[in-house]
């Protein structure tokens, strides 16, 4: 009988060490950036930033912008762990023929920038957008 109380008491210490780590898990990138009514409303900001960028407009002439919303939200939803499916095509299917420069990449990032600061989107939760925006580089640049 003491023996089993002694078990159940490890049993009932072990489940609630384990929900307190759970309450501690961090929450993902989407959950921080303020889900996807937050997502939504920076990109429809960082394209309208892309359309009086004289340096990059003119490569989204004909454009379908609001696919290219939704799609811009869809795919930075799944990528910081939220619960979207990006359907559209890859990086580099999406690029290519386009010859898209270094510059021009740079320019796309800095009005994105922009964005993120005009939406008080912490230091932190910015770099890890960027960074994973950044590893798409090579599928986007030069091809
Ligand atoms: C991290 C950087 C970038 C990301 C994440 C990105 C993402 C995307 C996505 C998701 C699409 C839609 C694909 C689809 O419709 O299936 C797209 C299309 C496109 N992107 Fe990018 N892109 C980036 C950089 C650039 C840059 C630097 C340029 C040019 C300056 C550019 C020009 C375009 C154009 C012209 C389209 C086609 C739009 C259309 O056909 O309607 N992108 N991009």
């Amino acid at each position: 009988m003491n023996q089993r109380r002694v078990l159940l008491g490890a049993l009932v210490l072990a489940l609630s060490a384990c929900s307190q780590m759970e309450m501690k898990k961090e929450a993902s990138l989407y959950d921080r950036l303020g889900g996807k009514p937050a997502i939504t409303a920076v990109v429809d900001d960082f394209i309208g930033n892309v359309a009086g960028d004289g340096r990059i407009n003119g490569r989204f002439a004909r454009a379908n912008i609001p696919r290219l919303k939704q799609m811009l939200g869809d795919q930075i939803c799944a990528a910081s762990g939220g619960p979207c499916t990006y359907t559209g095509r890859d990086m580099m299917s999406a690029h290519q023929g386009m010859n898209i420069t270094d510059a021009e990449f740079g320019a796309l990032v800095g009005d994105l920038v922009k964005s993120l600061d005009k939406f008080k989107v912490p230091d932190r939760e910015k770099g890890e957008l960027l960074g994973a925006l950044g590893g798409m580089k090579p599928q986007i640049v030069g091809h």
